[in-house]
């Protein structure tokens, strides 16, 4: 039995919406010689309104990714850079840094695991991002997301370069999942749906609305919504389990990772877009939320605030929040675990 529930109707816009033109683009992939991210710069390469590529790495390998692609013709100019030392070079000047590096998920790796294997790479990046290019938007695939873009936020605070309408959590793939879901129990082609899924992005924060597909018309009936919603929370342990327990998913994760950049880039050139994404938004009680959000050239316009639920979905999401709570706590205490480790990242 499904009900209308509202939730409050509260703005969080950003006011500075002043569009402008650009002629160049240019993004700097973190991470790019690992698998999700040579993926991802391989589509990037097919995108004619990025005008230069900045691909980095630890790993001298990424040089090799560069020229195979800079051997690709046409797309934009590809540039490598290896070694922290050159990490100030290859962000500067960006108007987007992708980070998608990240120390694989495995079975049973928990999300502390996780948070204290991934956080010191995200620690570097944002210290030199306050150094040398404050301005540019900053979207980050690494897990774990809930905790990792708290922690980001936390620390460009404490460098005093914090924008919240200018940080990402790239949870793109929810949605991508859910498309292809729907897509294929309703037969329709799913590059043309809508799925908003909200929340988080971890088994107990996946909170898709299959109710709210768009275009409308299209039904899923409960026990269908039941059974996505578990699959969809499931992907990406089946993925790993499918990979012998080794790694998880990355070419899906570079196919979503582009999608969202496509739109990030038609928002940097004027346009008003809407991706899904984990930002600053606390219209749900929480400090941070994922969910379909609207983007410009100036970062975020609007995020998502007032979807009509059904009960299973509501239901969903309240369960959810007390967890998302914890997950961001625990991504802002984090800051005081890796500052006070005594290493100096930057
Ligand atoms: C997923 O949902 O499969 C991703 O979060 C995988 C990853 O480790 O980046």
């Amino acid at each position: 039995m499904f009900c209308k529930r509202f939730l409050p109707v509260l703005k969080y816009r950003n006011r500075n919406t002043q569009s402008i033109q650009i002629r160049t683009v240019q993004i700097s992939v973190i991470g790019a010689a690992g698998d999700i991210g040579s993926n991802l710069a391989m589509l990037l390469k097919f995108n004619d309104k990025i005008t230069r590529l900045h691909l980095y790495d630890n790993d001298e390998k990424v040089r090799g990714v560069a020229l195979e692609l800079a051997y690709i013709p046409g797309g934009p100019a590809v540039a490598a850079f290896a070694g922290e030392q050159h990490l100030p070079s290859a962000v500067r000047d960006s108007k987007l840094v992708l980070m998608v590096s990240r120390v694989a998920r495995k079975l049973g790796s928990t999300r502390e695991q996780m948070l204290a294997s991934n956080a010191p790479p995200i620690q570097t990046l944002c210290k030199t991002i306050s150094k040398h290019n404050p301005e540019a938007f900053l979207a980050i695939s690494t897990n774990p997301i809930n905790s990792i873009i708290p922690f980001a936020s936390t620390l460009l605070m404490s460098y005093n370069c914090y924008n919240p309408f200018k940080l990402f959590g790239i949870t793109h793939i929810d949605t991508a999942r859910a498309r292809a879901f729907v897509g294929d129990a309703l037969k329709v082609n799913p590059r043309k749906l809508q799925v908003p899924v909200i929340g988080g992005h971890s088994d107990e924060t996946i909170v898709p609305l299959f109710s709210n597909i768009h275009p409308g018309g299209y039904t899923i009936d409960a026990n269908r919504a039941d059974m996505l919603t578990r699959k969809l929370r499931k992907a990406g342990v089946e993925v790993i389990i499918n990979k012998q327990g080794m790694d998880s998913a990355t070419m899906a994760m570079a196919w979503s990772i582009n999608e969202f950049t496509a739109a990030i880039v038609n928002a940097i050139n004027g346009a008003e877009v809407t991706v899904n994404s984990y930002t600053a938004n606390p219209h749900y009680g929480t400090r941070f939320f994922s969910g379909p959000i609207n983007v410009g050239a100036q970062g975020i316009i609007e995020t998502c605030c007032n979807f009509n639920m059904n009960n299973y979905e509501w239901e969903l999401l309240q369960k959810s929040l007390p967890v998302l709570n914890r997950d961001i706590t625990q991504g802002e205490e984090f800051v005081h675990v890796v500052e006070s480790s005594g290493h100096d990242y930057s």
